[in-house]
This record gives structure tokens, C-alpha cells and sequence, in this order.
């Protein structure tokens, strides 16, 4: 999906790889109240120190903001962290919960008002890929080579590379002298945007291992609408009366084609009724008599539509 991808050299399209990892923005905050997944908040602190041993960012008392549950969302807090650094990352598996997630500078993100040549989004991809246990390509020893990313396809690399180059541009240093020499396209190299373009399968697997590890809670996170649950139309024309009912409810369906199946659940969410209507009549009677008081839920479900309605019972 990364449009990036037709910039990848030919020197690395075997090995270049697709991360198969999408991410959504929150549907619902950390007490479940509907959100857009993103906050803005006004702070005193004119800039926030960059490194993760400065807590402010990360707490609401010092002018930053609380992390949400790490289990179930990826944080990216974003201000101004001065100049001299885009971004720094809490690896997965230490360091505390209240501290986790990708902290950016406000100036290194998106492609609109980011400033060049960080103002191609690539920042959140880096952080990212820290988020999910990569190491920098060099190895982060500076200028030698016994330094690894633990990734067996990235070559070696004595220091980051910096600046940027025409893609398919090969460069060698001391760890990797002959061509293909090393990966200064990665994403996880210091390369300006416009010049990163791949992770490798290696970074992927130990990206994959991450989300089946330390950072699995974040694939059954509640924070997101299930993909199918989604598709709820809230606006459609149903009504059932009446409610409350001693037992008897009538439901109205206009805009429903096809065959309807409607299932009822329990507050605990226990499947209570389950009826299929092949051509549904604009009113249908049910008799709900034989359960107990209380509320349900009704999901009527055709083949143009989705509703949920609550329904509540009284004896
Ligand atoms: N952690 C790195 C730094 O701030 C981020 C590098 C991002 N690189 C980029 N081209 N956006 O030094
Ligand atoms: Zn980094
Ligand atoms: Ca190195």
C-alpha cells in the first residue's frame, strides 16, 4: 500500500519486504467513549525535553498527557521536543507502561506544515519500527562494525547514514566495501524521507515476532471497532414496540431486503433468539415471553444492512 515502494532498487527488490501490519486509529478512548483516536491538548511547557528519562510528555500533571493502556494502543504523542531530534521510541518488553509509544516532534510529522527533508511521514515509520523492536541498521555503534540490528538481510553498516542520495545510489563503507553495499534506504537508517523506502523480511519476521509477543495484546485490542461491527447503520428505518413489553414486541423493518436474520443477546452478550425472515414483512411479531426481565439487544441483520436495538422486557 506504500507508494514508496516503486522507488526500491533493484539491488534490494528481493529482499525488500511487505510488513502485512496495519494500523487504525482508536475508535473508543480508555473509559470506551467514542473518539477519532486523536487528542489535542494545550500545554505551559514550551518544549519538552528529548529523551524518555524526561517524563513530562508522558503525564498530564507536567503539562504532557497520560499514556493510554499500552495493551491496547500505540501512543504517539507529538510536540515540540526542540531542535536536534525527530523522535525517540520505547522498545517493547522494558521500560514502563506509562511511558510507552512513539514520541514525535511536532515539526517531523505528516507531509503537511513538516519541515524539510522530514516532511514525508517517515519519522512515525521509524519510531514504529523501534515500537516494534527494530534496531538502526548500523547497529548503533557509530562507525564500527561488530554493532547488529539482530536482522540477517540488512548488511552491515558502520555509521547512519545522513542526507540522501538517488535511490538506486550504491554506497560502501568499511563493514559492507562491495556492491550492494549498505542499506541506506531502510527505514531504519537516519536517511532523509524522501530517500527511505523498505523494510527488509528479516525486520519483518522480528516485527511479526513482536506482535506475537511482547506486543500481542495489541491485535485483540478493544480500543477499535471489529471490521464486521463497523458496519452497523445506526440511521436505518427499524423501530420495535413497543418497549418496554410484557412480551410481545413488533418489529418494524422498511429498507431491509432479503433474507433477515435476527439474533437477541443478553446484556452479558448470551445469544437469546435466533429467527430468519426469507422476505420480511414490514412488521413482524415476536413473543419474547419466555425470557426474564431485563434489557437485550436485537441485531437484525439483511443483506443491504446492519442495525443493533436495545429492547427491554418487563413483567
Ligand atoms: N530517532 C531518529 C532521530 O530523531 C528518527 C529518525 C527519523 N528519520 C527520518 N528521516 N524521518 O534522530
Ligand atoms: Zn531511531
Ligand atoms: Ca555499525
Amino acid at each position: 500500500m506504500n507508494a514508496d515502494t516503486v522507488n526500491v532498487p533493484a539491488i534490494w527488490k528481493s529482499i525488500a519486504a511487505n510488513t502485512h501490519i496495519q494500523f487504525r486509529l482508536a475508535d473508543f478512548d480508555t473509559l470506551g467513549n467514542p473518539t477519532t483516536g486523536i487528542i489535542h491538548i494545550p500545554t505551559a511547557v514550551t518544549s519538552f525535553a528529548n529523551s524518555p528519562s524526561d517524563h513530562k510528555i508522558n503525564f498530564a500533571t507536567l503539562g504532557g498527557a497520560n499514556a493510554w493502556n499500552r495493551n491496547h494502543y500505540l501512543n504517539i504523542p507529538i510536540c515540540n521536543l526542540g531542535t536536534g531530534i525527530l523522535g525517540y521510541t520505547q522498545m517493547p518488553g522494558v521500560g514502563t507502561a506509562s511511558k510507552d509509544g512513539c514520541v514525535i516532534n511536532y515539526m517531523a510529522v505528516g507531509k503537511t506544515g513538516a519541515t524539510a527533508p522530514y516532511n514525508l511521514g517517515r519519522t512515525i515509520t521509524h519510531e514504529v519500527g523501534h515500537w516494534l523492536n527494530l534496531i538502526h541498521t548500523w547497529g548503533d555503534d557509530y562507525g564500527y562494525c561488530y554493532g547488529t540490528d539482530y536482522v540477517a538481510d540488512t548488511p552491515n553498516e558502520g555509521n547512519a547514514n545522513y542526507s540522501n542520495y538517488p535511490v538506486s545510489t550504491v554506497r560502501t563503507d568499511s563493514c559492507s566495501p562491495n556492491s550492494p553495499g549498505f542499506m541506506w534506504q531502510n527505514y531504519m537508517d537516519y536517511t532523509d524521507d524522501a530517500g527511505m523506502c523498505l523494510f527488509t523480511a528479516g525486520q519483518v519476521a522480528r516485527m511479526q515476532a513482536t506482535l506475537a509477543g511482547p506486543r500481542d495484546s495489541i491485535l485483540s485490542s478493544p480500543a477499535v471497532w471489529p471490521a464486521a461491527v463497523k458496519q452497523i447503520d445506526w440511521t436505518a428505518a427499524v423501530s420495535i414496540y413497543p418497549s418496554p413489553s410484557k412480551g410481545v414486541i413488533n418489529i418494524r423493518l422498511q429498507g431491509m431486503t432479503g433474507k433477515t436474520v435476527i439474533r437477541g443477546f443478553d446484556i452479558s452478550g448470551n445469544q437469546v433468539l435466533e429467527r430468519t425472515l426469507e422476505n420480511p414483512d414490514p412488521v413482524t411479531g415476536f413473543d419474547l415471553s419466555y425470557l426474564s426481565e431485563g434489557v437485550y439487544f436485537l441485531e437484525i441483520t439483511s443483506l443491504n444492512r446492519r442495525i443493533v436495538r436495545k429492547v427491554v422486557l418487563i413483567r
